[in-house]
């Protein structure tokens, strides 16, 4: 479409969904001549990626487009003017308000329309898109993916119908949509013959996936999904998240005592131990559900780390709904987790309540929360020490002479290494472990050939 090359900066803001768009944006990008830069200062185009779950992430857009704006505006005549695209969550909550408040933007894209863009810098297509097209988008995208590195994210399925009562994901990213068993294993399998050994299954609620097997005959849900793609030559590791407690079936379960590449992790967030406080929260499940599922998974996988995701200080939670939540993170042990304070997000249920809780009590519980579950993951970690684990190696280490991967826990592993290990599995003996990394020694000396 262009002749001459021009320059792209995506930066990216949220969940790893964001990451899979902002990855295939700057693929679509390319096709029409852009190449990625890793600074707006240089970039004929910049795009944020943006996210709208709490409100501090959503006013992090506005700073920096008051930063993007000076930088326009600087620019001299002779050179190259530049485009700003507001894409992602924001974007489809906000639509033209984007434009109203920061006029420097000139395309606003959603999740589900950036597909778009190219047209739209062409001027072929309306600056404004947040249309709900995920078959458009992701017949568009197709399976022309660069890719960099051993591990990847696959986006599987997309939306929610949840609606809990504190969460604006179901109106920015639309309803609950699944790609087929066919793009996703094409897609899966172009990774691998590039040399992928990981993927990352990405769904809103992936472990609500669910479409027809390839052969046409019958209903596959997550589990034997994973399955399949279990069997794709150079492929060693499966993950997938985040999943729904709701959705959390028995083939899934079983998945986990039977594939070997299913990793021993699992992202499950439970957002509060209080009975009361998940049924405010519209969960659609109470903690006696949560504890019997996490009972059947290590029933099956006994070693599995477990994530979560908790929020205090939902509107009307108490002293004792609190210390449920304390009393279920105790009782269930987490190898790692993300905490969040409640944040009020206009147009939700959970934003009329009146029962707000106050900032100064938000804070408290947070801290204690925290300190519970870094205990916990330290101790998880220390748990490894003295064991041998197989890494896939990702990238260079922070210091000289390192390599950094993934265990099969998710924790980065540091050891010392040629870049060449990079792209391989290799067994290490783990001989120390701190609160988010582990670091140990290959287990035999590797000779590479490259
Ligand atoms: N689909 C996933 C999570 C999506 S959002 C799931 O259902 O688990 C990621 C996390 O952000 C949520 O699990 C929740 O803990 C947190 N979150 C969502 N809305 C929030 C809000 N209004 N305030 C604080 N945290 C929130
Ligand atoms: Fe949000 Fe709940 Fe849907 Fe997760 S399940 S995306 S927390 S509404
Ligand atoms: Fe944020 Fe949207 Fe992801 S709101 S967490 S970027 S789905």
């Amino acid at each position: 479409m262009s002749g001459s090359k021009k320059r792209v900066y995506i930066k990216t803001f949220g969940c790893q969904m964001n990451v899979y768009d902002s990855a295939q944006m700057a693929n679509l990008l390319h096709g029409v001549g852009y190449d990625e830069v890793t600074t707006a200062e240089d970039a004929d185009l910049v795009v944020l990626n943006t996210c709208h779950i709490r409100e501090k992430a959503a006013e992090k857009v506005y700073s920096d487009l008051g930063r993007l704006r000076q930088i326009k505006e600087a620019r001299g005549d002779h050179e190259a003017p530049m485009q700003i695209a507001v894409a992602g969550c924001v974007a489809q909550a906000e639509g033209a308000e984007i434009k109203r408040r920061a006029p420097v933007v000139d395309y606003v894209v959603g999740p589900q329309s950036y597909q778009r863009l190219p047209q739209m810098l062409a001027g072929e297509a309306e600056t404004l898109a947040t249309d709900f097209a995920v078959d458009e988008k992701f017949e568009r995208l197709a399976q022309k993916r660069s890719q960099q590195g051993p591990a990847a994210f696959v986006t599987v399925q997309e939306g929610c119908d949840k609606f809990c009562s504190f969460c604006v994901v179901p109106y920015t990213r639309g309803a609950e949509h699944s790609r087929s068993a066919g793009q996703i294993s094409a897609e899966v399998r172009a990774l691998a013959r590039h040399g992928v050994r990981e993927v990352t299954l990405l769904g809103q609620n992936v472990n609500a996936w669910a479409a027809t097997s390839p052969n046409g005959k019958g209903g596959w849900g997550l589990g034997q999904l994973i399955r399949h793609l279990a069997q794709i030559d150079g492929l060693d590791r499966i993950r997938y998240t985040t999943s729904h407690p709701r959705d959390m079936d028995d083939n899934l379960i079983a998945a986990h005592g039977e594939i070997d590449v299913l990793m021993p992790y699992l992202h499950l967030p439970v957002q509060s131990g209080s009975n009361r406080v998940l049924k405010a929260m519209n969960r659609g499940h109470s903690m006696d559900d949560y504890k019997r599922i996490i009972d059947k998974i290590r029933r099956k996988r006994p070693d599995i780390a477990l994530s979560g995701d908790f929020i205090v200080g939902f509107p009307g939670e108490t002293n004792a709904d609190f210390e449920a939540t304390m009393q279920a993170v105790r009782d269930i042990g987490y190898a790692s987790a993300y905490s969040f304070k409640y944040s009020r997000r206009p147009g939700t249920p959970g934003a009329k309540i009146k029962d707000q809780v106050p900032e100064e009590i938000k804070v408290e519980r947070l801290a204690i929360l925290q300190d519970l579950l870094v205990t916990q993951q330290i101790g998880f970690n220390a748990g490894l020490t003295g064991r041998t684990l197989p890494v896939l190696f990702e990238k260079p280490g922070r210091h000289e002479g390192q390599v950094c991967g993934r265990s099969p826990y998710l924790q980065s592993v540091f050891v010392q290494g040629p870049t060449s290990l990079i792209g391989s599995i290799q067994d290490v003996d783990i001989t120390g472990a701190g609160r988010n990394a582990l670091t140990g020694n290959l287990s035999r000396e590797v000779v590479t050939t490259a």
